[in-house]
């Protein structure tokens, strides 16, 4: 359905007059408003967002339990002083513990992503009286001075030097072996590569090893299934804590309650943030008893604005909630493997698909040029995006020249088999009418 009066061409004019340009991809038109798995443009069209916002809205936009959340924080409280522990945010630390692998426990409530790994980083350096920090390449932790010195995702050029004493291993990467050694299948020799050359730059003042459970900006990398017990062993060796960013594994969408779980590791400390809040900033470093109590000692601070705020404190517990109760880590798997079965099935059709990857609801498709050399097709990467969202499907591709163009597909976890469906014939098409283009 299209409005009346078509798009609100004053109100683009003012996005491009009074908005700062931020990076990334940005859609030529306005939107309006979000339910379930769908955006609203300015012009009233509807579009199947395969993105879950940005990866936040795992519950689907505007769920129910979550306006009446809102409406409860509007009634009772939105904001207080950071010296008050508002009741609701006890109440959300008590749900999050019975979540959580022991002996994972204490949490503390912020914002972002990009803080809640600020607030590890510090905690790891004040617990462990090191500061060297060690992240895996393709890597995304946040905008925050710290935790943007250990993303290598993102734009690093420009902005001065970046915090000392951080390092990178080179990321598990079985279609692109970062060391040109594996084809296929992860063999952990990135890993021992990287920490042997850690030990040759290392001062012996190492604090923590910062990894996704799988490497999302990086182009949905799932790594071995011992990644992660053997990465925590290496960290005990140097006494460096393991800190595990869930910012987009947690809470149900790769199919398990956390990466750890799948991964079978529990880290000393675990930071959640965009699946948490469910579309609201909400996000929570997570530790143990000892480390907090001994960093308590120390005189650790992490005191913000909107440290433990009572609204989004009261949406996580509804976030938390709906997820229980709508079953959405088991419905996250099975989507997810209807999901992964659909787009092998294009793989099969499509020379161009060199790989399908990922785990539950959390997935990527990579496009190359020939499946032999696997020369990453970026033109073909942002035409078909491109025409996937004039069909009406709202898709987001990951390019890096070294890490091919890949697109990260994450729907909201109670998205139907239908709007699944309806997804793929879009892909489908855009691609079938790019290749044509391109091909003329
Ligand atoms: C794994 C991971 N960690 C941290 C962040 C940063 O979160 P935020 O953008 O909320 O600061 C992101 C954002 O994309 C992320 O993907």
């Amino acid at each position: 359905m299209v409005k009346e009066n078509k798009t609100d061409t004053v109100l683009q004019e003012a996005a491009n007059e009074f908005l700062v340009r931020y990076g990334g991809d940005q859609f030529p038109n306005l939107f309006s408003s979000a339910k379930g798995s769908l955006v609203v443009d300015d012009s009233g069209r509807e579009i199947l967002d395969f993105t879950s916002g940005q990866m936040c809205a795992t519950v689907g936009h505007n769920h129910p339990a979550i306006v009446a959340a809102v409406e409860e924080a509007g009634k009772r409280a939105l904001h207080m002083f950071s010296g008050m522990i508002p009741e609701v945010v006890a109440e959300l630390g008590l749900k999050l513990a019975s979540w959580l692998p022991s002996p994972l426990k204490k949490s503390l409530f912020v914002n972002t992503g990009s803080e809640s790994n600020e607030a590890a980083l510090r905690m790891a350096k004040m617990y462990t009286g090191g500061h060297e920090v060690i992240a895996l390449g393709g890597s995304w932790h946040g905008t925050g001075a710290g935790a943007a010195s250990v993303s290598y995702a993102s734009d690093r050029t420009g902005y001065g030097p970046t915090v000392p004493g951080v390092y990178v291993m080179p990321e598990p990467n079985s279609f692109r072996c970062p060391v040109e050694h594996c084809r296929d299948a992860c063999d952990n020799t990135c890993q021992r590569i990287g920490l042997n050359m850690f030990d040759m730059a290392s001062r012996g003042e190492g604090a923590a090893i910062i990894a996704e459970p799988v490497i999302s900006a990086g182009g949905v990398l799932v790594p071995p299934d011992d990644y992660f017990t053997s990465l925590k062993q290496e960290a005990v060796k140097r006494g460096m804590l393991l800190i595990l960013d869930e910012a987009q594994t947690a809470f149900g969408r790769i199919g398990k309650k956390f990466g750890a779980e799948r991964f079978n590791t529990t880290p000393d400390i675990m930071t959640v943030s965009k699946t948490l809040g469910g579309g609201v900033p909400l996000a929570a470093m997570i530790t143990t008893e000892e480390i907090e109590q001994s960093v308590y000692e120390k005189g650790f601070t992490f005191y913000t604005s909107h440290v433990a705020d009572p609204l989004p404190a009261q949406v996580g517990l509804a976030v938390l909630a709906t997820i229980e109760k709508e079953n959405l880590i088991k419905r996250a798997a099975d989507s997810g493997a209807y999901l992964k079965a659909l787009l092998k099935d294009l793989q099969q059709k499509y020379e161009c698909i060199g790989d399908v990857r990922g785990e539950g609801l959390l997935l990527g498709v990579e496009l190359v040029k020939d499946r032999e050399f696997r020369e990453p097709d970026h033109r073909l990467g942002a035409l078909t995006t491109e025409r996937c969202f004039a069909l009406g499907l709202s898709m987001n591709i990951r390019r890096r020249p070294e890490r091919g163009s890949v697109w990260r597909i994450a729907p909201p976890l109670n998205v139907s088999l239908n709007e699944l469906d309806r997804g793929v014939a879009i892909l489908d098409q855009a691609l079938s009418e790019s290749l044509n283009e391109l091909a003329h």
